[in-house]
């Protein structure tokens, strides 16, 4: 958190001090709510349309009302413009809202929907360089008849667990499982290897969080003639690969050098997958915004 912030909240930009929610929230009291995670790239919000297209789905999915597309791009805007951003971290949370204790939906009459937006701090150089060290959770990812992790949820326990676990052991992310013991994703991020030239992602319906990242990386490996493969893979899989990184809004393409006690090189693949993202980034920002 930055001092002196502005926040948009539920119709209005507000000073930070004066952006309380109440602790009847049923967000704060359940985690009852959905959020989307974006990045401004000099003042454009890269991608906003298929952020608010799965925002949509979490809220259909979470049987959430959710304010017009219309208010909530301009809401988006009005934040990155009310603290002078270029570059940007944003974060729109959409509540059950306030309402007595109780777990009925229709005790909150509204939803609390929430902007904040930061400067977007750059991860470090080196991390690019070098890549960062992941470990395998105990923690399983939920069960997509459970909280289905299609849901981008303030349900957060799941994945808060599985980052205690790469905190305790020294790494920087984790990867979750599947009940059956099949690669899904990291606690905030997707997950890919190389392995026989063969660019490998957890599929879909193993139960992950379909990553706007993901799906451009996948998109940009087709054009450029990779063969991919979305399917069941389990970590013996990750453990013979040539190559892994994850993949998320934040990071972009975030190589990894380690997995459990596996090594890998920051190689070929992963750069160039990186560069073409950039390149993808600099195109939206030239039909959407300012190119430079
Ligand atoms: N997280 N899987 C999970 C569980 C995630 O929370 C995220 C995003 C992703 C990657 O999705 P995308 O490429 O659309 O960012 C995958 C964001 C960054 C967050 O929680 O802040």
């Amino acid at each position: 958190m930055e001092r002196g912030m502005y926040i948009f909240l539920n119709k209005t930009i507000v000073p930070e001090q004066d952006a309380v929610v109440s602790v009847y929230d049923h967000g704060f009291l359940y985690g009852d709510g959905i959020y989307e995670t974006m990045r401004a790239y000099n003042g454009v919000v890269f991608m906003l349309e298929k952020h608010l297209d799965r925002l949509a789905r979490s809220a259909s999915l979470t049987k959430l009302t959710l304010p017009e597309t219309g208010f909530i791009t301009d809401a988006v805007y009005r934040t990155i413009e009310a603290n002078k951003l270029s570059d940007a971290y944003i974060r729109v949370t959409v509540s059950r809202g306030k309402g007595p204790i109780g777990l009925d939906p229709a005790l909150c009459k509204e939803p609390t929907f929430v902007v904040v937006a930061e400067h977007f701090k750059e991860y470090p150089e080196h991390l690019y360089r070098d890549g960062v060290k992941l470990v395998i959770a105990k923690t399983r990812r939920n069960l997509a008849g459970a909280v289905n992790p299609k849901i981008k949820s303030l349900n957060f326990l799941n994945n808060i667990f599985a980052k205690m676990e790469a905190k305790e052991r020294g790494a920087y992310e984790a990867i979750m499982l599947n009940a059956e013991g099949v690669l899904a994703e990291g606690t905030i991020s997707n997950i890919f290897f190389v392995k026989d030239e063969l660019l490998c992602t957890p599929a879909a319906e193993v139960g992950v969080l379909d990553g706007i990242t993901r799906e451009i990386v996948l998109n940009s490996a087709i054009k450029s003639g990779m063969r991919v493969s979305e399917g069941a893979f389990y970590p013996s899989d990750l453990f013979n690969a040539s190559e892994v990184f994850f993949t998320n809004t934040t990071s972009e393409v975030m190589p990894v050098s380690q997995v459990e006690l596996i090594a890998y090189h920051v190689g070929e693949v992963t750069k160039s997958l990186h560069a073409l993202y950039k390149e993808e980034v600099a195109a939206y920002m030239k039909r959407y915004g300012k190119s430079d």
